[in-house]
């Protein structure tokens, strides 16, 4: 071995040990006669004192420049001057010894908890990156995550089954990666977006509790909180309902809670997509905070003002203590809220003033009176600014969710360090789309309606008030995870494959293997997958998932460290019988 004790390891009790470390120089500082040299390892950081009397190992010293790998022997010395913010800083090692087991060019950033790395050098030089203390604190925290994930499910009797990467491209849901066969020319395999189908037919098989911490593709537009390959914690229970499922995965993040951060919390609330939707305008609501969405249609509109009377709703939120916001402010915030991305025409404000006056943006539609009577339905006090959208009415709430997501984080409203989960139930099952003029499944097309609503369902009446049998766990205003009880009655999903527009040839053969397994004993069963990425970054107190990963792809889906994707040989792509684009080449 190349060490006796780790870099984060040594204290005051060790004083008189000779002892052997290894690790990266984090620093090296010559001060005359003394030279102090940090070095690091994933442990911690330990400081080697060499004294100018010991002329060859100053020398050496002298020559460390950062991230050289070094070997050091000495003894454990208690520091004249000891380091209080350094779990190391009351000892130091007085060497007797240093080799140099390898030399380190310059590093292109700093590799220190602060780095003075932009995002792109830093994920060309992600094994640099992956040394800092962050990285590190965070691949330990989803290690954890992952071995504590296992422990309660394995208590529970749940067990981890594989299932395959080389999968079926389906139509439903993102799209797919695929993946040519060579030995079946033109036709491909794609890379699953969940084993969501796998998982139903281990419970028409009987493993009765699955679970996977598993690797999903998708190849869609990407976010801090989307990445095209990501990791799911997938489950599914067989012989439950949705309590039951609520129940066993609600234990599962308090002991995740417990076990990794030492807290407890209560029971999870539960809130309807429809009332998530009113009051927060999102389905993912961060209940922390209030600002909840008020309906002023009735006493704004049939006024002058013709934008709202044009309006199926007019609708605000109440910002505490934020009438004090400048013209420029204001400014800023309808800039905001018209930036494509929100896609709102205007944002119309009123100032409720310390003095009880009341000034807004439409003065010249609305007299004191009429602002006065907003102010009282939005129970707002003196201080308080009145945000107002307008516009159809899914649109415009889930507008003002944004502009109240938004204001929660200038106002420091959305801490890193609470959480606050909360279950959103009864998501509609279907979702009609204009463009196409057809339904889409919101959750996916395995989901089941309530089973009440069997019939209506059936029968094609009314299909867009049909509620699913679907819950989504959200904390903090995030999607943690998502999942149904499912469809396990063959002329149930097959209605649904018809309803999503599906002739039946082409639905069974996409999900014929399905149908046919309900066939012979499908059990009724549900389950649930959680990203896990984006748990790990819940709890790590990030909205972006980039750094909980070790290597993750840059926003265009490129992984800068490897240069990936790349061009294929001519004769590669041949051999997979796939014709060049020459036009599409990178010049
Ligand atoms: P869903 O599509 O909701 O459900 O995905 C489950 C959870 O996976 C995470 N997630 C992602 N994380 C990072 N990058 C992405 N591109 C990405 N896409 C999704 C989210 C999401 O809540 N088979 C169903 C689950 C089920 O019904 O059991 C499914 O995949 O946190």
């Amino acid at each position: 071995m190349h060490r006796t004790h780790t870099c984060g390891e040594l204290r005051i009790e060790h004083v008189g040990l000779e002892v052997t470390i290894a690790g990266w120089v984090q620093k090296a500082r010559d001060h005359g006669h003394f030279n102090f040299v940090d070095i690091r390892d994933r442990y911690g950081v330990t400081q080697v004192n060499v004294d100018g009397d010991k002329a060859d190992l100053y020398e050496i010293a002298k020559s460390l420049g950062r991230e050289f790998v070094v070997k050091v022997t000495g003894v454990v010395t208690e520091r004249t001057s000891k380091n209080p913010k350094m779990a190391t800083g009351d000892i130091e090692i007085n060497p007797t010894s240093i080799v140099v087991l390898n030399e380190s060019k310059v590093p292109p950033f700093l590799i220190e908890e602060e780095t003075d790395g932009q995002d792109q050098l830093r994920m060309k030089y992600r094994y640099l990156d992956l040394r800092r203390g962050p990285l590190q604190r965070n691949m330990q925290l989803r290690h954890r995550l992952g071995i504590e994930t296992r422990k309660y499910l394995d208590s529970l009797g749940f067990l981890e089954i594989e299932t395959p990467y080389m999968i079926k491209s389906t139509p439903e849901g993102a799209r797919d990666f695929i993946v040519p066969s060579r030995m079946n020319p033109g036709q491909f395999y794609a890379l699953p977006q969940s084993p969501q189908t796998f998982k139903q037919i281990l419970m028409v098989s009987g493993y009765d509790r699955y679970f996977q911490i598993v690797r999903c593709f998708r190849d869609e537009d990407l976010r801090a909180d989307r990445q095209p390959e990501f990791t799911q914690i997938d489950c599914e229970m067989a012989f439950v309902e949705q309590s039951d499922i609520l129940k066993t995965f609600e234990g599962l993040f308090r002991h995740l809670f417990k076990e990794v951060k030492g807290l407890e919390f209560s029971e999870i609330p539960h809130m309807t997509y429809g009332e998530a939707m009113r009051r927060f305008g999102s389905d993912k609501p961060d209940i922390r905070f209030g600002m909840e969405i008020v309906e002023l249609t009735d006493i704004a509109k049939h006024k002058e003002f013709p934008v709202f009377n044009d309006s199926d709703l007019v609708a605000g939120i109440c910002v505490p203590g934020a009438a004090e916001f400048t013209r420029k402010d204001l400014d800023g915030l309808t800039e905001w809220v018209k930036s494509p991305q929100i896609g709102a025409k205007g944002l119309i404000y009123a100032r409720v003033n310390a003095d009880g006056t009341i000034k807004s943006s439409v003065d010249k539609f609305y007299d004191e009176n009429d602002l006065r009577a907003w102010a009282t339905r939005m129970n707002a006090k003196a201080g308080d600014l009145l945000l107002l959208l307008c516009g159809k009415d899914e649109k415009t709430r889930k507008q003002l969710g944004s502009l109240r997501v938004e204001l929660g984080n200038r106002l420091g409203l959305r801490p890193k360090d609470t959480f606050q989960p909360l279950w959103v139930i009864d998501f509609p099952l279907l979702e009609w789309d204009e463009d196409s003029q057809r339904f889409f499944a919101m959750h996916h097309p395995f989901t089941s309606p309530k089973p009440e609503q069997f019939e209506q369902f059936m029968k094609g009446e009314d299909l867009g008030n049909v509620i699913a049998n679907a819950y989504d766990l959200t904390m903090n205003g995030v999607e943690l995870g998502g999942g149904s009880i499912r469809i396990h009655d063959r002329n149930l999903q097959q209605r649904m494959f018809e309803i999503l527009g599906f002739t039946p040839e082409a639905a069974q053969a996409q999900f014929g293997f399905l149908m046919g397994a309900f066939e012979y004993g499908a059990p009724p069963h549900g389950g649930l997958a959680f990203g896990f990425d984006r748990v790990a970054a819940m709890f790590g107190g990030d909205d972006s998932i980039r750094d909980y990963i070790a290597f993750p792809k840059n926003n265009m889906g490129r992984d800068m460290m490897i240069d990936s994707p790349s061009v294929i040989e001519t004769e590669a792509l041949d051999a997979l019988f796939i014709g060049v684009r020459e036009d599409l080449m990178p010049k």
